[in-house]
């Protein structure tokens, strides 16, 4: 208990240090101001900032006192294997503090300001830091509650930028994977969730985990689809608010987004594709567990694409009927 206290204590010096490098120094103000973000995120978000010098918070933290076997395991510092030397971690960087929900810091994002190869670093699990456990803004989670209404993102810069325009209900994952304990912790604020991940490849078939996570613990949440692979930040920023908001009143839920999937996916005029295609969506009917529900979707398809609604419900009986 002490020593995670220790390293909590190390965490919040580092934060300061970064915070005091990023006001004192006019790089990653001007890339700051470059992405259109206003002063006051700066605060919100304690943004802070790591120098060019591979031993600038190593050299600060020893003359606090702390010593290098804790900067070692939070990941703050790392140790050469070529010389043994050590230098700090984060280097280049815009930096993010993660926070939890009692308001230590747990962890840190770096965002190279250089094109490093490697473009974000975050820090390496820990006493203090389980990445599966925590999210990104915590600090938004009163206005989820308030709002009562998530909006997932996949990163740092995407909650920055949605706080830029004003919209301070949203959490990131951190990485593309989110996990059933994240899920659970959003959960709490709300039950009204709208997964907004990027709109490219790796982000979409992100969304499709993600929703299946929601599912698993009784929340169907919205998917929002952002075109030409852009991500929440890109489009507000091109487009803007209002914009972005149509995209979270157009997003759909689980069926319809799977529907509309199924329809994108197959050409139904050719029909060996659309034999495919009755498979998939019978099989999606019969996933629905509400009888009542069930129906209207039913409804709703075979009305859209023409079905005889009876067979429909032969077809979804049929694999009902296996089930149990
Ligand atoms: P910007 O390019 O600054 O707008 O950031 P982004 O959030 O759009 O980045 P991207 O969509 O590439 O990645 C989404 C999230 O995945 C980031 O916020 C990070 O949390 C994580 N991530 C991205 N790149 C890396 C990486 O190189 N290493 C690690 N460990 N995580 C990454
Ligand atoms: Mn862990
Ligand atoms: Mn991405
Ligand atoms: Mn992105
Ligand atoms: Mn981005």
């Amino acid at each position: 208990y002490e020593h995670r206290k220790k390293l909590y204590a190390i965490n919040n010096e580092a934060k300061l240090f970064f915070f005091h490098n990023l006001l004192t120094n006019p790089i990653p103000k001007k890339y700051i101001v470059e992405r259109g973000l206003k002063k006051e995120l700066i605060n919100k978000f304690m943004i802070g900032y790591a120098t060019e010098k591979s031993q600038d918070l190593l050299n600060y933290m020893l003359k606090k006192g702390f010593k290098i076997e804790d900067l070692l395991e939070l990941g703050l510092v790392k140790q050469s294997k070529r010389n043994n030397s050590l230098y700090d971690a984060y280097r280049n960087r815009l930096i993010f503090p993660i926070i939890d929900l009692r308001k230590n810091i747990i962890g840190f994002g770096g965002r190279t300001l250089v094109d490093d190869r490697a473009k974000y670093i975050n820090s390496p699990e820990s006493l203090v830091y389980h990445k599966s456990n925590n999210v990104y803004g915590v600090m938004n989670l009163r206005n989820v509650s308030k709002e009562n209404k998530v909006i997932l993102v996949e990163g740092y810069m995407d909650v920055i930028s949605l706080s830029n325009y004003g919209i301070d209900y949203s959490v990131a994952s951190l990485g593309t994977s989110l996990t059933i304990e994240q899920a659970k912790l959003i959960s709490r604020y709300t039950k009204n969730v709208y997964i907004c991940y990027d709109g490219d490849e790796a982000g979409i078939n992100a969304a499709e985990r993600a929703l299946e996570i929601f599912r698993s613990i009784n929340i169907s949440p919205n998917i929002v689809k952002i075109p030409d692979g852009l991500d929440p930040d890109d489009y507000l920023k091109k487009y803007g608010r209002d914009s972005f908001n149509q995209l979270l009143e157009n997003s759909l839920n689980p069926i319809l987004y799977k529907y509309n999937n199924l329809i994108n996916e197959y050409d139904l005029n050719d029909i060996d594709q659309k034999v495919i295609f009755l498979n998939k969506l019978t099989e999606l009917l019969a996933e629905i567990e509400s009888k009542l529900i069930r129906d209207e979707y039913i409804n709703r398809f075979s009305d859209d694409l023409s079905l005889d609604r009876d067979n429909l419900q032969y077809e979804i009986n049929k694999i009902l009927n296996t089930k149990t």
